[in-house]
């Protein structure tokens, strides 16, 4: 060993092994005794290793995270250090009310509070469910110390009447097959229950296994971790090789900063582009940039991630599921056809110690028939657009789920325009009960807009910009119409829509702007969305909005909408970002 390691107290020995102040060493260690460990362990000067448990009863999709923690220790153990498991705020996507969005910043706090303020020398982040991955990186890079990602797997994949059925995207035929009286409510039940087979996340290539499999982009996770299926026994081997390899980490003091830099950031919007990653994933990936320190805009995504094609053919943007993106190679398989293509920054490194090249000799080949060959991809140009106009800075669409029927209707004009009036809704209530109502005048040449579903408006943003058209047009086979909104869409959802605008309609965005029946030119190439009305107009409408009534319902809810920023800048709490790396150095408590 070298001298700077060899000169290295653990953060921990502040805590348990402190000569200066034997009162208060004391005072640490004696409560940690009492569920068996020994002063011996305590003053051993091996790394205390935390274990960041997002899985519980109400967290289903990160529930096996209870029993890999096992594995996870022992691989702690295995290598020299001491395992401490503690719970972090959970988030389960689809049961949190209003929004699981709401508490990806809370878990956020929560957990930086525990990393800064327990003698915890390294940290594994148990990740799965949606915002569980992006609420552990944004902590562990505020932090900085040591810290590895181990994600839960997708489920096994689903089936229905003889062909795949994937989380959340069957649901979104089904509601169309119920709206069109094909099924009835049991058929409804099961068909959609159909998806979830056994313990893990979304089994499509929805935020949950998009974001671990960011989270294995950036270099913060084992190489191969995200696909593992849940239930594969090589999910709890690489439970048992995460907690090793943070051991060694902590002696390496190889940190979030050495790995989660701006390289390694523009080599995950490339492999989002690539495997047709949820539309929840920049915002996620802007945060996280963001409280790393690292300068990374929407427009980045422009920039590095638009001109990249669709590599890998999951749901919902293609066909197959988790078991079979694992199968064809995963997240290793899909950087190695990247990187040969020339598109990926290869001498980051990871959290293996080594640089992404390194890494990349040992990946396993792609299978072509999930995994395809840069040069003979799904879609060519297939990353997010983002857009901007009189309405808005930014907003995203995503183009690898823009169908053929659609691309036919909206955008066989050769210079992609598409303009057409606008129907607006003031949120999801609202749409519900106007939808059908044929005096809306809904068209095949109609916008549905969606308002005050941002961050602020919800609060937290709300997935429901993905509106259906109205039941009649559906029967008729128009199967779905451009919208655009504040808030976001389901990252399992197929809709070619107009995402996560920002400023939302809250805090006076364009949208609040806007009337029923305003006409609106969407221009693709370029990146420009305009409402047809004149400055005056707009001039004057402005002039006369009020902000709308917000009405919280919890405490978090009022001091979350006092400091959160917009999904354009990551929806992050605003005074947080501004803390970063505060642990400067190890040793500093
Ligand atoms: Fe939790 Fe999809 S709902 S992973
Ligand atoms: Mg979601």
């Amino acid at each position: 060993m070298d001298q700077t390691k060899k000169s290295f107290r653990l953060r921990s020995q502040r805590w348990f092994d402190d000569p200066e102040d034997p009162g208060m060493t004391a005072l640490y260690i004696e409560r940690f005794l009492n569920f068996g460990m020994t002063r011996g362990e305590l003053q051993s000067g091996k790394p205390i290793i935390g274990i960041a448990q997002t899985g519980s009863d109400i967290a289903p999709c990160n529930r096996h995270h209870l029993a890999l923690a096992d594995r996870v220790k022992a691989g702690i153990r295995d290598a020299g250090g001491i395992p401490l498991e503690f719970p972090i705020h959970p988030i389960q996507e689809t049961g949190k009310r209003p929004t699981a969005a709401l508490d990806r910043n809370l878990a956020y706090l929560s957990l930086v509070e525990i990393l800064h303020g327990y003698p915890i020398d390294g940290v594994v982040l148990t990740t799965g469910c949606d915002k569980t991955t992006p609420a552990c990186l944004m902590g562990a890079a505020t932090v900085n110390i040591p810290a590895i990602v181990l994600s839960g797997g997708p489920m096994l994949d689903g089936h229905w009447k003889g062909r795949l059925s994937g989380s959340g995207t069957i649901v979104w035929e089904a509601r169309k097959q119920l709206a069109a009286g094909e099924i009835n409510y049991d058929g409804f039940m099961q068909m959609v229950a159909s998806s979830a087979t056994s313990v893990g996340h979304c089994n499509t290539m929805g935020t949950a296994l998009s974001m671990n499999s960011l989270a294995e982009a950036l270099g913060m996770s084992l190489p191969g971790c995200a696909a593992i299926p849940a239930a594969y026994r090589e999910r709890g081997q690489i439970a048992h090789a995460t907690g090793m390899r943070i051991v060694d980490m902590v002696k390496e003091n190889l940190r979030p900063s050495d790995i989660m830099t701006r390289e390694a950031f523009e080599n995950t919007i490339v492999l989002a582009s690539a495997i047709g990653a949820s539309s929840n994933c920049p915002p996620h990936l802007v945060a996280i940039a963001r409280h790393m320190g690292v300068h990374l805009t929407t427009e980045d995504w422009q920039t590095f991630g638009a001109d990249i094609p669709l590599l890998v053919d999951c749901q919902p943007a293609g066909r197959f599921l988790g078991e079979m993106f694992y199968r064809g190679g995963g997240v290793q398989a899909v950087m190695k056809e990247l990187a040969g293509a020339g598109k990926l920054h290869t001498t980051v490194r990871t959290v293996t110690g080594r640089t992404l090249a390194e890494d990349l000799a040992h990946a396993p080949l792609a299978d072509h028939e999930v995994i395809r060959p840069y040069d003979k991809p799904l879609l060519e140009q297939a990353g997010f657009v983002v857009l901007s106009g009189n309405l808005f800075d930014n907003a995203v669409m995503k183009v690898s789920v823009i169908d053929a029927d659609f691309r036919k209707r909206f955008l066989s004009d050769p210079e992609d325009i598409f303009e057409g009036k606008v129907i607006v809704f003031e949120g999801p209530e609202d749409y519900h009960d106007r939808i059908e109502d044929p005096a809306l005048g809904v068209d095949d040449h109609t916008v549905l807009v969606i308002r005050n579903c941002g961050p602020v408006g919800y609060p937290g943003s709300a997935e429901v910009v993905n509106m259906q058209p109205p039941g009649e047009m559906i029967k008729a086979g128009l199967h779905s119409l451009p919208t655009m909104g504040d808030g976001r869409q389901s990252g399992t959802s197929a809709s070619p829509s107009i995402l996560n605008v920002s400023p939302e309609a809250a805090v006076g965005g364009g949208l609040a702007l806007m009337n029923s029946g305003d006409r609106i030119r969407i221009n693709l190439k370029t990146r420009k969305v305009d409402l047809l009305i004149s400055e005056e107009e707009m001039a004057t409408r402005r002039a006369a909005w009020t902000p709308p009534k917000l009405l919280n319902k919890t405490p978090w809810e009022e001091i979350y909408r006092s400091m959160v920023g917009q999904l354009g800048t990551g929806g992050c709490l605003e005074p947080a970002t501004l803390y970063l790396n505060i642990l400067e150095t190890r040793g500093e408590s």
